[in-house]
């Protein structure tokens, strides 16, 4: 039972964290890792390099910040375009985010 009722609390949260996407007139500030872990790391990974559906290891990424804010708009081969899903300021804070994953 306790495990169920965890399992619940986790899909719920889960499910409440993707639908503060849908409301973008709503203020709130960007968590740029919780964008990438649900919008992006089924296909490139936790640490950008899973390359999974022929996705791009983002270590190795040369692309310039705008670059990769217009990849992430309009999408590229197997990868979907997330325009009109994210705002402005969540494609700032992941393409922020996708550079992290270069030579450190
Ligand atoms: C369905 C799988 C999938 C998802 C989800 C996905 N990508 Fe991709 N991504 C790809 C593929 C495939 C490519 C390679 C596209 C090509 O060049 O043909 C790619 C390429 C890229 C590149 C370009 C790398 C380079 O140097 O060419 C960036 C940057 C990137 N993805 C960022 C993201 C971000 C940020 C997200 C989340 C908002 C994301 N991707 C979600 C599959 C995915």
């Amino acid at each position: 039972m306790k495990l169920f009722l965890t399992l619940f609390l986790g899909v719920f949260l889960l499910a409440s964290c993707g639908d503060s996407n849908q409301s973008p007139a709503v203020e709130q500030s960007v968590n740029a890792t919780d964008l990438y872990l649900t919008r992006c790391a089924g296909c490139h990974g936790t640490d950008g390099n899973l390359q999974l559906s022929g996705a791009k290891a983002l270590s190795a990424s040369t692309l310039k910040k705008e670059e990769v804010v217009s990849q992430i708009k309009m999408g590229k081969g197997n990868m979907p375009p997330f325009e009109g899903r994210l705002t402005e300021k969540e494609f700032d804070a992941l393409a922020d985010y996708v550079l992290t994953f270069r030579a450190k």
